[in-house]
C-alpha cells in the first residue's frame, strides 16, 4: 500500500499525508490532499469526521506545512464550524448557503454529511481521482465528492454522486457539483458575462461584496442566452493577461446553472456552482444515483493568459470532440440566400465553394417542410423531409454536385424545436413542451419538444441518423436551438415536473451520445441563435460553436477575445459576412482567428476581393495548425486601446502568426508603439512577414529578420492605422 502511495504521489502529485494509512478510520487532522502541477486543493477530516477546505491555492514546498495554514487566521468566529465545508449541507447546523438541500421521504428537511473514506485513482497519465464518501448518520443518505486533478494543465474537474435507500423518493432541493473555498485574499473580482442576441460574451468586472453574487440561467434550453456560467474570480487584485492570481471556472452543463460567490462573515469566498434549482427540486427514487454535472476551474499565478492556455491545452486533450483534430473551412449560405432558394441556386453556391477555394458547403436553414413549407422562421421545423418545390431532387443531388466540384456538404437541422404550423406540432401535441389549458407563448415562433420523453429522443435521434442515412457522405452538421422553455411542462413527467429541466439535459445528452457512437468523428457545429448554449459538456460531442450571430466584424474582435479565454480557436465558429462596413480583409483576417468560414455572394465580390479571399484561404491551411493547436498569446487588448493585437505560437515554436486590428476610427490613431511579442525563443532569429496583403497594395511590414529577443523585448509595429485597419503577421524561425 505504501508503494502505491508513494507512486501516485510521484506521478500525480497526490499526497496523503498526517494520514496513517490508506482508507483508514479517521485519525486527528486528517489530510486530504489533491494536486495539479503549480495549485494544491487540501481537505481536512476534523475530529467530528467533517469534511472541510483548508487550501486551494499554489502549491507548498512542504507537504506538513498545509496543516498549519489554519493557526495563522485570525479572521474571527465561523459559528457552525463549517463556513469551509467541502460540501455544505443544509437544516443542520449550517447558516450559509448549502451545496445540498433535501427533503427525506419523511418530510425531515435536515442532513449532516461525515467523512466515510476516500480513495485515489489513476484515470489515465497525469488524471487522478479522488473520491470521497461521505454519510448522513440519522438517514441512509450517501454522497460521494470526486475531484479529478488534471496534473500537467492545472485543472480540476468536481461532481457529485447523490444516493438514498430510504423509504420513498427524498427531494434535492439543492445538489450543487462543487463547492469551493477561498481564502487568504483580501479581496475577490469576479469577472462576469452577459449578453443577448447578437451581444454575446459582454465583460463586466466587479469587486464581489458581502453576501451572495448569483449567476445563473433559468432559460432552460438556449440556457446562456442573457449569461454563461464561465467566470473568472481575481484574488488580491484585477488580474492582468500576465500578472496576478486568477480562478477561471464553469460548469459542464447545457441548462440551467447557478453559480453562489458568497464572501462569508469571515471576508473568504464560497464558489459554490451546479445546475440551478429554481423549479428543479429533484425527486429521486431509492437506490438511483444522481450524478451532478462536472465544474471544472482552474487556478493562475501568472495572469489570465496562463490559465486561458491551461485550459485550451486540457480543452483539446480530454473535453473537445476531435480537439488535436482540424477543421473544415466553409461557405455557408444563410446570409447569402436566407430562405430563399433553390436547387439552381445552390448548385452556383457549390460551385462557388469550390472556387473560393474552402472545403465545404454548408446549406443553412429552409430546405424542409412540405404541408407547412419553410420559407420563414414561423412553420416547418419538426418536420424535416425535403421541400419539394425547392429542392425537387432531394438533397442527394446537392451531395453529389459537391462532391463533383470537390467540396464536402453540411447541412443545418434543429431537431429539439416544433413550430406550431407543422404536421408535427398537430401529431405528437403530447412531445412539446407546454402547460396544459395556457397560452402558449413562442420565441422565434417556435416551441421546444420535450426531451425528458425517450421517445422524442428516439425522434430527435432520428432527424440526424435519417440524414446520414439518407447522405452517407453527408459531411457535416450544423444543429441550432433557437427557443428558450416558457411553460415548462411535460406530459411525460407527469407528477415529477420540478426533474424536468435536469431531465431535458440529459435527455438531450442521451440523444447526442447515441450520436456519437453512431457517427463518432463527423464535425458538428454547435449553435443557438448565435452562442446560446456553449460549455464543456456540449463540447464532448461538438467540433465548434457558433459564437454570435453578430458577425460584424469588429465586434467580433471583442467578442472573439472574450470567447478565447475559454475556448480555443478551432472551436470558434468565424465567418467572412456582409456585416459591418469594414474591407473584406478586416472581415477575413478578423475571421481568420477562429474556424475560418464564409457567407457571402461570392458572384458579387469584385476580382480584387475574390483573388484576395482565395489566397487568404491558402494562407490560413497553411497557418491553420498554429491557429488552432498552438499557444495563444493575446498581446493588445481591444478594450481601452486603439488597437487589438493576438498571437498564436505553434508548439514546437517555429512558428506563429499576430493579427492586429484597429478598434477606433478616430482621427490619427493606430498603433503608434510596436507591440511586444510572446512566447517566442529570445535566442532565436524570426523571419517577420505580412500576410493577406491586399491585390495591388504594398505590404505595411517590411520582411525583415529579428531575434526573439528583439520581438519580445522592443516589439515589431505592425503598422495598424485608419489606412491599415488590419494586418497579419507571419513569424517564422530563421
Ligand atoms: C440562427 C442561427 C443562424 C442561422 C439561423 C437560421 O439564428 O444562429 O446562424 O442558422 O438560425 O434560421
Amino acid at each position: 500500500m505504501k508503494k502505491h502511495i508513494t507512486n501516485l504521489r510521484q506521478s500525480f502529485g497526490i499526497a496523503f499525508f498526517v494520514l496513517a494509512s490508506y482508507c483508514s478510520p479517521v485519525s486527528a487532522q486528517q489530510i486530504i490532499s489533491v494536486k495539479t502541477k503549480s495549485n494544491a486543493l487540501v481537505l481536512q477530516v476534523t475530529p467530528g469526521k467533517e469534511l472541510n477546505t483548508i487550501y486551494l491555492g499554489e502549491k507548498l514546498a512542504n507537504d506538513f506545512d498545509y496543516v498549519k495554514i489554519q493557526g495563522q487566521f485570525k479572521q474571527g468566529t465561523d459559528y457552525s464550524g463549517i463556513y469551509n465545508a467541502a460540501y455544505t449541507p443544509s437544516g443542520s447546523k449550517n447558516l450559509l448557503e448549502p451545496a445540498i438541500a433535501v427533503t427525506h421521504a419523511d418530510g425531515n428537511t435536515s442532513l449532516d454529511l461525515l467523512y466515510v473514506d476516500h480513495k485515489t485513482t489513476t484515470v489515465s497519465t497525469g488524471v487522478s481521482q479522488t473520491e470521497i464518501t461521505l454519510k448522513d448518520n440519522v438517514y441512509p443518505i450517501e454522497v460521494h465528492l470526486f475531484i479529478q486533478s488534471y496534473y500537467d494543465t492545472d485543472i480540476i474537474e468536481q461532481w457529485t454522486t447523490i444516493k438514498h435507500a430510504e423509504k420513498g423518493n427524498i427531494t434535492l432541493n439543492k445538489y450543487a457539483s462543487a463547492n469551493l473555498y477561498l481564502k487568504g485574499y483580501n479581496n475577490f473580482y469576479l469577472n462576469q458575462y452577459h449578453g443577448d442576441w447578437a451581444k454575446e460574451m459582454q465583460p463586466e468586472e466587479s469587486k464581489l461584496t458581502h453576501g451572495i453574487k448569483v449567476l445563473d440561467t433559468k432559460l432552460g434550453s438556449r440556457a446562456n442566452l442573457f449569461q454563461p456560467s464561465v467566470f473568472m474570480v481575481s484574488l488580491d487584485k484585477p488580474a492582468t493577461e500576465d500578472d496576478g492570481k486568477v480562478l477561471f471556472a464553469g460548469l459542464e452543463w447545457s441548462g440551467n446553472f447557478r453559480t453562489d460567490l458568497e464572501l462569508d462573515p469571515l471576508n473568504n469566498l464560497r464558489v459554490i456552482s451546479g445546475i440551478n434549482n429554481a423549479a428543479a427540486a429533484y425527486s429521486l427514487a431509492k437506490n438511483t444515483v444522481f450524478t451532478t454535472p462536472k465544474f471544472w476551474y482552474t487556478l493562475s499565478s501568472k495572469g489570465k493568459g496562463h490559465a486561458s492556455r491551461n485550459l485550451h491545452d486540457w480543452s483539446r486533450n480530454y473535453k473537445i470532440l476531435d480537439g488535436k483534430g482540424s477543421r473544415l473551412t466553409l461557405l455557408n449560405n444563410w446570409e447569402a440566400t436566407y430562405f430563399n432558394f433553390d436547387e439552381d441556386k445552390l448548385k452556383v453556391l457549390i460551385a462557388d465553394s469550390k472556387k473560393l477555394g474552402v472545403d465545404m458547403f454548408l446549406l443553412d436553414d429552409g430546405w424542409f417542410g412540405n404541408n407547412f413549407p419553410r420559407n420563414n422562421d414561423d412553420a416547418a421545423l419538426g418536420d424535416w423531409d425535403v421541400n419539394k418545390k425547392k429542392l425537387p431532387n432531394g438533397i442527394g443531388t446537392l451531395v453529389k454536385t459537391a462532391k463533383d466540384n470537390q467540396v464536402k456538404f453540411g447541412i443545418w437541422i434543429e431537431p429539439e424545436m416544433v413550430n406550431p404550423a407543422s404536421d408535427l406540432y398537430k401529431k405528437h401535441p403530447e412531445w412539446i413542451v407546454k402547460q396544459p389549458g395556457r397560452t402558449e407563448h413562442y420565441f422565434r415562433n417556435q416551441l421546444v419538444l420535450d426531451l425528458s420523453n425517450p421517445k422524442v429522443q428516439d425522434f430527435v435521434y432520428g432527424v440526424v441518423d435519417n440524414l446520414f442515412t439518407e447522405n452517407p457522405e453527408l459531411a457535416y452538421i450544423k444543429w441550432d436551438c433557437n427557443a428558450v422553455i416558457y411553460n415548462a411542462y411535460s406530459s411525460n413527467l407527469k407528477d415529477k415536473q420540478n426533474n424536468f429541466y435536469t431531465d431535458y439535459v440529459t435527455g438531450l445528452y442521451k440523444v447526442l451520445e447515441r450520436i456519437r457512437v453512431k457517427y463518432p468523428t463527423v464535425p458538428m457545429m454547435l449553435c443557438s441563435g448565435g452562442g446560446g448554449r456553449v460549455d464543456y459538456a456540449a463540447m464532448k460531442y461538438f467540433t465548434e460553436f457558433w459564437p454570435s450571430d453578430n458577425t460584424d466584424p469588429l465586434e467580433r474582435v471583442y467578442m472573439q477575445w472574450e470567447y478565447s479565454y475559454f475556448y480555443p480557436a478551432l472551436t470558434i465558429a468565424a465567418h467572412v459576412t456582409d456585416w459591418g462596413k469594414q474591407p473584406i480583409k478586416y472581415r477575413t483576417d478578423v475571421a481568420m482567428m477562429g474556424r475560418l468560414g464564409f457567407d457571402i455572394v461570392v458572384k458579387d465580390l469584385n476580382e480584387k476581393d475574390l483573388t484576395f479571399a482565395q489566397q487568404a484561404i491558402k494562407n490560413y491551411n497553411a497557418l491553420s495548425n498554429t491557429i488552432w493547436q498552438g499557444d495563444q498569446y493575446r498581446l493588445q487588448n481591444p478594450w481601452g486601446n486603439d488597437a487589438a493585437s493576438v498571437m498564436f505560437v505553434n508548439k514546437s515554436g517555429n512558428e506563429a502568426v499576430v493579427f492586429s486590428y484597429s478598434v477606433n476610427s478616430r482621427y490619427e490613431v493606430g498603433t503608434h508603439l510596436p507591440i511586444k511579442l510572446k512566447g517566442l525563443q529570445a535566442g532565436q532569429n524570426y523571419k517577420v512577414e505580412e500576410i493577406n496583403v491586399y491585390p495591388d497594395k504594398k505590404p505595411v511590414v517590411e520582411t525583415a529578420t529579428y531575434s526573439g529577443d528583439f520581438l519580445m523585448q522592443v516589439g515589431i509595429n505592425p503598422n495598424v492605422n485608419s489606412t491599415n485597419t488590419s494586418v497579419v503577421l507571419k513569424i517564422t524561425k530563421a
